[in-house]
C-alpha cells in the first residue's frame, strides 16, 4: 500500500480515537467490508433506519442478508429505539446505527439492546463525522464505524470511505480482504477523479450548485464522469469491479481536508447557531434533540417544510441551495422499493420525512449571507413541526 494512504488512514484513525481505519472507494464499500469480515452471509437480517441512502442497503443484499427497517423517531430520523426489539429475530445480526444528518442515535439503548441479543452494533457516521454522544465521538460506541467523504459529506474527497475499528479480530479479517479481494481504481477513474475535484474546488458554490448537479448527475448515466453512482448501482447485483480501494488522489485530498478539520467543524457548528437564531426571528420553533446527550456536527440543516416539491422548484430558479435528501425512504430509489424488501406503509414517520425535509447547506463555502438568504427563501414555505 501507498505511504500517502496508510498515512491517511492512520491520521484518520486517531483523529477518531479508534486503533485502526481501511480507506475505500467510496462509504458504501467500507460497509460492504465490514460485513463480510464480520462474516454476514445469505439469511442473517441487518436492521437499519428505513430512511437512508439506497447505496447502503446494497452491501447488504450483495451479501444474500436481508435488511429489516425500522421506523425513524421525527426528531433526528435516527431509528426509533422503541420498536428495534420487535424486529430482531433469531436471524438478526447487526444493528446498523445511522446518525442521520449528524445527529447521534441513542447509542446507550441501542448498545444496550445489542448486547442483550447477541447483536454487533455498526455505526453509519457518513452524515456526521465530529458529532459527539456524552462526549463520545461518534463512531467509537459499535464493533465498527463507517465514514463517506463523498461530495455532500462533512468533508470531501469527490467520492471516498473509511472504516475505523477497535476490534483487532475484524481489523484483521478485514486487512486480509484489503490484500486478497480488492480491487485498485483504474488510472482513469483516478485521473477524472482528480479533474472533478478541481472542477468542483473552482465553480461550486451555493447559487451554482443546483445547476452543477443536474449536470453531473446527466453526466454519471452517461458514462462521462466518476459518479458518486453509476447506474448499475440502482439494482442489487453487485459489478465486479465494486470491492475497491482508495486512490492517491482522494488520500492526498483527504489529508489536506483532515488538515483543517477542527476548523471545518466550528464553521458547521457556527452556521447551525446562525440558522437556530434566523429561525427563531422569524418564529419557527426550535430543534428539539437532546442537547443534554447529543453534541452533533450538522452535515446539513434539516427542516420540515409545506410544498417540498415547489420549494426544490423554486430555489433551482432563484439560485438557492436546497437539498431534498433523502427523497424517498431508500435515496434516491430509481428501483421498486420492494426489490429492497421494504414494505410502503411500513415506516410511515419515514415516509413522512421524505415528503417534508428538505435541508439547508452549512459547507465551508456557506456565509453568514448566504444562510440569510437561505431562510428568507425557506421561510417563505410553511414549517411543520415534528
Ligand atoms: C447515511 C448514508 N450512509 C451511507 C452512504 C453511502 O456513502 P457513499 O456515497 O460514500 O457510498 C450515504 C450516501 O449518501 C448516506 O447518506
Amino acid at each position: 500500500m501507498s505511504e500517502i494512504i496508510e498515512k491517511y488512514q492512520c491520521q484518520f484513525a486517531a483523529f477518531l480515537g479508534a486503533e485502526r481505519a481501511f480507506a475505500f472507494w467510496k462509504g458504501r464499500v467500507a460497509l460492504y467490508a465490514i460485513l463480510k469480515a464480520a462474516g454476514i452471509g445469505p439469511g442473517d437480517e441487518i436492521i437499519l433506519p428505513g430512511y437512508t441512502c439506497v447505496m447502503n442497503v446494497n452491501p447488504i443484499k450483495y451479501l444474500g442478508a436481508k435488511p429489516v427497517y425500522v421506523d425513524i423517531e421525527p426528531v433526528t430520523f435516527n431509528i426509533d429505539v422503541n420498536i428495534v426489539r420487535d424486529k430482531i429475530t433469531p436471524r438478526t445480526k447487526v444493528i446498523i446505527a445511522q446518525h442521520t444528518y449528524g445527529y447521534l442515535c441513542d447509542m446507550d439503548a441501542v448498545m444496550k439492546i445489542a448486547a442483550e441479543n447477541g447483536i454487533i452494533v455498526i455505526e453509519d457516521c457518513c452524515l456526521a463525522l465530529g458529532s459527539k454522544y456524552k462526549g463520545r465521538m461518534a463512531g467509537t460506541f459499535g464493533k465498527a464505524a463507517y465514514f463517506s467523504s463523498q461530495w455532500n459529506k462533512p468533508y470531501t474527497t469527490g467520492l471516498g470511505g473509511m472504516v475505523i475499528t477497535s476490534d483487532s479480530e475484524l481489523a484483521a479479517k478485514i486487512q486480509s480482504l484489503c490484500e486478497s479481494e480488492v480491487c485498485l481504481p483504474s488510472s482513469g477513474e483516478a485521473f477524472m477523479l482528480r479533474a472533478q475535484l478541481l472542477i468542483y474546488r473552482l465553480l461550486i458554490y451555493p447559487r451554482t450548485t443546483a445547476f452543477a448537479q443536474n449536470l453531473f448527475r446527466y453526466l454519471t448515466k452517461r458514462g462521462a464522469v466518476v459518479g458518486s453512482s453509476s447506474t448499475d448501482e440502482f439494482q442489487p447485483i453487485m459489478a465486479d469491479d465494486f470491492f475497491k480501494s482508495v486512490s492517491g488522489v482522494q488520500a492526498r485530498s483527504g489529508l489536506r481536508q483532515l488538515n483543517k478539520i477542527g476548523e471545518n467543524i466550528r464553521h458547521h457548528i457556527k452556521l447551525v447557531q446562525f440558522y437556530d437564531q434566523l429561525f427563531k426571528e422569524k418564529g419557527w420553533s426550535d430543534r428539539q434533540y437532546n442537547s443534554s446527550t447529543c453534541e452533533p456536527v450538522l452535515v446539513r440543516y434539516p427542516v420540515r417544510i409545506d410544498g417540498k416539491s415547489e420549494a426544490l422548484e423554486k430555489a433551482a430558479v432563484a439560485g438557492i441551495e436546497l437539498g431534498s435528501w433523502f427523497e424517498s425512504v431508500l435515496h434516491p430509489i430509481e428501483t421498486p422499493l420492494d426489490v429492497y424488501d421494504y414494505e410502503p406503509g411500513s415506516c410511515p414517520q419515514a415516509e413522512r420525512a421524505a415528503r417534508e425535509v428538505v435541508n439547508l447547506p452549512l459547507h465551508p463555502r456557506v456565509n453568514e449571507r448566504t444562510a440569510r438568504r437561505t431562510v428568507e427563501f425557506i421561510t417563505g414555505f410553511n414549517q411543520i413541526k415534528s
